[in-house]
């Protein structure tokens, strides 16, 4: 039997770093009430001329080396955005270009936030198939692009930055199961309402950002992020106690909090990083996942879940074994 396992991880946050207090310079809103309903304090911003492809390309140096393969180890790129640098070629291409590996697959996977979760999902399934045998995996965001920098509603929320994570064949999991999910009945509650073919010539300032239904979102989000993670843990033959940390989508640490009770874990064993980078949409999971194994609190042999949410709707689950 072939497993899938994760053996390095990266990251790479932007340098521009911007608080609430400066947020609260240029648009009527507060530290307090950012830090009250959704946990952030700060989140990067990628420079002018940053883009996607750029912050995916240092995760995956990163990852790269923690994983201590070379590029040309690898098989398969995947890069998992909703903020491409361009229309095509994919931003996996443009990383596989940077890291100068010619020759292997690469695409893109467009899950919004839920894409690192579709992401291993596609991963573990190309290795259990034994169609590849070592996967570069980046979630990367440039959500700063996307946003109206006037809407207090939704411009506090996001942030950019990538993590990358290298997944090798193995005899023993490594990834036990992934659960990937959308239902596009409520594709209106969290979109940029134009792309390519439709308004793409004459879009219009509000048509080009971010608009979310936020409580809609916050529900939706909160119920099946619950569910999935009860789902993960019963198709697993698993306690809640017997999870050593979870890594959710960093939106909202009251989001966050909610699910981990309805999964019945403590937040002791959640990992949160939304204080300091606000949702980073696809990159968030993750960059976590890379700030708890850099910090010595995720070690190997510590089951794992990983949780997103995003628009779509889309959702996601994964248990591994680090
Ligand atoms: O990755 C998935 C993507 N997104 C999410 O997961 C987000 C899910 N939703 C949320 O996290 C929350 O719904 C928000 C953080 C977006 C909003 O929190 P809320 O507690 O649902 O607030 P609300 O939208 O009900 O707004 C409450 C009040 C409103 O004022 P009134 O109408 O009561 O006078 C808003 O205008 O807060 C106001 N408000 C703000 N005030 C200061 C909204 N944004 C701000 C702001 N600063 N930035």
């Amino acid at each position: 039997m072939i497993y899938s396992r994760v053996v390095g991880t990266g990251r790479y946050l932007p340098e521009k770093r911007l608080t609430n207090d400066e947020l609260a310079e240029t648009i009527d809103t507060t530290d307090a009430w950012i830090t009250q309903r959704t946990g952030i304090k700060a989140r990067h911003i990628a420079a002018e001329g940053e883009t996607t492809s750029d912050l995916a390309y240092k995760a995956a140096v990163q990852a790269l080396e923690a994983s201590q393969s070379g590029p040309k180890d690898i098989d398969l790129i995947l890069v998992a955005t909703s903020t491409p640098d361009l229309v095509f070629p994919s931003t996996a291409t443009l990383v596989q270009e940077k890291l100068g590996i010619g020759g292997c697959p690469a695409f893109d996977v467009q899950a919004v936030c839920a894409g690192f979760a579709y992401g291993l999902s596609v991963a573990d399934n190309f290795i259990r198939a034994g169609s590849s045998k070592k996967v570069l995996l980046i979630g990367a965001e440039t959500f700063s692009r996307i946003l109206d920098w006037t809407d207090r509603r939704t411009c506090v929320l996001f942030g950019d930055g990538a993590g990358a994570v290298v997944l090798e064949a193995s005899d023993t999991a490594g990834i036990h199961s992934t659960h990937i999910h959308a239902d596009g009945q409520f594709r209106d509650a969290l979109c940029v309402p134009s792309g390519v073919s439709k308004r793409y010539a004459d879009v219009i300032e509000a048509n080009a950002f971010v608009q979310m239904d936020g409580q809609k979102v916050f529900k939706w989000a909160v119920k099946e992020m619950g569910n999935l993670a009860r789902r993960t843990l019963a198709e697993n033959g698993l306690a809640a106690d017997e999870i050593d940390w979870m890594v959710p989508h960093q939106a909202n640490i009251r989001i966050i909090e909610s699910v981990a009770q309805k999964a019945g874990l403590s937040m002791d064993k959640v990992v949160v990083t939304v204080d300091q980078h606000g949702n980073t949409s696809a990159a968030s999971v993750p960059m976590a996942l890379d700030v708890a194994l850099r910090d010595g609190r995720i070690m190997p042999g510590h089951k794992i879940m990983i949780e997103a949410f995003g628009g779509g709707f889309t959702w996601g689950s994964a248990l591994l074994t680090m």
